[in-house]
């Protein structure tokens, strides 16, 4: 019979993988509170409404990566794309502004898109986003900036680019994608299909397009920089001075554009320098009117959100290791025969709920491959139980690094073992 597989972009992580996962997420954790922000945790699928109406309708997410589906009732569900729609339809939902001031929220979880596979361009990945509701100022923009820059360094990735840019406000967008509009048109002809298309609709992202010949006929076109207004200005340039203060390089790149719509003012992209053609480790800006967008108050907020499976590809090539070691057993107990194993049975319960890690065999299998199955799991410590052992009450404690024994009471194992961690 033909075995099922998973779909293609999509992954499984096996035993041997999820101890660095594990790791991840804690370091992302232990950050994301080091700088006050709280987890949340949304649902896998939403209403499609809430991704068409966020992100844009004519993003590339929503026109043709979103995998969408009718419920049993017709209604039209999304699998989410991203998850900042979904945090701001929560908090608009359970009135969250109520708590008053900023709410810092974060979250970890699979996203789903219908994208063209290749290295690190998945159709479920995971992010480790976050969100930083209903702060209005640049400090708020430097403060999740600041949280991505020295969380990528706490796994050790330094090797990286920021840009940064302002794409406006719905005062001063308006003028620029007019400029646009008057610079591309004459070149109309030129420009690849779907540029032709979103110059009418779109225009900004022209300057995003990855074909050879529109970026060629971008390089001259009127940058956004020029043409923002007195709010947007001071606040792109206090970010770049609370930047300084901080120490965080950064490149002020006046064609980054996000593929996602509800940006105001600032826009950023982290880089690998170390990645291929998929090298944005993360991104992110501001997005002042989503809320309103969505029926809520206004409520300014800014966030980012990093897809841990490049994270992942990063570390794997440069052979980095943040700190993670792949789980042993504290202790491996060999039974010699059936009177061995019903005796055992308590102690390794015990010893489980004193917080020791123990293992044994399952299987009934001899002597030799109970040790050998001890050496594979790599188990810090192996006693022998058989007969003797249970009528003296002694037991041989042997340190499988050191390769010393001792001979112990089952009341002394547990202090024998910490000690020599
Ligand atoms: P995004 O740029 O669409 O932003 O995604 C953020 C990161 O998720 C990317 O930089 C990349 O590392 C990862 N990513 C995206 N698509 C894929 C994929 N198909 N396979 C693997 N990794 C991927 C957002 O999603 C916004 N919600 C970020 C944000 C939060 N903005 C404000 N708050």
């Amino acid at each position: 019979m033909e075995i099922i597989r998973t779909i293609k972009g999509t992954n499984d992580l096996l035993p041997g993988e999820s101890f660095r996962w594990q790791f991840a997420e804690a370091l992302i954790r232990s950050q994301s509170s080091r700088f006050g922000f709280r987890e949340i945790r949304t649902p896998i699928f939403e209403s499609t409404a809430l991704f068409s109406r966020g992100i844009g309708e004519l993003t590339d997410i929503v026109s043709k990566e979103m995998y969408t589906f009718p419920d049993r009732g017709g209604n039209s569900l999304t699998l989410r794309p991203e998850m900042t729609a979904s945090v701001m339809r929560s908090f608009i939902q359970h009135r969250l502004d109520q708590d008053g001031g900023v709410q810092k929220l974060f979250y970890i979880g699979p996203m789903f898109r219908a994208e063209n596979v290749q290295k690190g361009r998945l159709r479920q990945f995971h992010q480790w986003g976050v969100e930083c509701v209903s702060a209005e100022g640049p400090a708020a923009d430097a403060e999740v900036i600041a949280l991505m820059i020295r969380t990528l360094a706490a796994f050790g990735l330094t090797n990286l680019t920021l840009r940064i840019n302002s794409v406006g406000d719905e005062q001063c967008r308006p003028v620029y994608r007019e400029a646009l509009r008057t610079f591309f048109t004459p070149v109309k002809d030129q420009l690849c299909p779907t540029c032709q298309g979103r110059l009418e609709n779109n225009p900004m992202r022209i300057l995003d397009c990855k074909s050879q010949v529109c970026q060629t006929l971008a390089k001259g076109a009127p940058s956004i920089l020029d043409y923002l207004n007195e709010d947007c200005r001071t606040h792109f340039e206090t970010l770049q001075s609370l930047l300084n203060a901080l120490n965080i390089a950064y490149v002020i790149d006046d064609r980054l554009v996000r593929g996602l719509d509800y940006y105001t003012k600032t826009a950023f992209e982290v880089t690998s320098n170390d990645l291929g053609s998929q090298n944005a480790v993360g991104g992110g800006g501001r997005y002042d009117l989503l809320v309103s967008q969505l029926g809520g108050k206004p409520t300014p907020s800014v966030g980012f959100a990093i897809g841990l499976e490049r994270l992942f590809i990063i570390l794997e090539e440069l052979k980095l290791n943040p700190g993670w070691v792949a789980p042993v057993p504290d202790l491996y107990i060999a039974l010699l025969d059936r009177e061995a194993r019903m005796a055992a049975a308590s102690v390794i319960d015990t010893l489980r709920t004193e917080g020791l890690s123990v293992e044994y065999d399952l299987m009934n299998r001899s002597l030799k491959a109970q040790l050998r199955e001890a050496d594979r799991l790599g188990s810090r410590f192996v006693v022998v139980i058989g007969s003797q052992e249970l009528s003296s009450g002694q037991f041989r404690l042997k340190n499988m690094q050191t390769g010393t024994e001792q001979v112990l009471p089952v009341q002394e194992w547990v202090q024998a073992i910490r000690r020599e961690k």
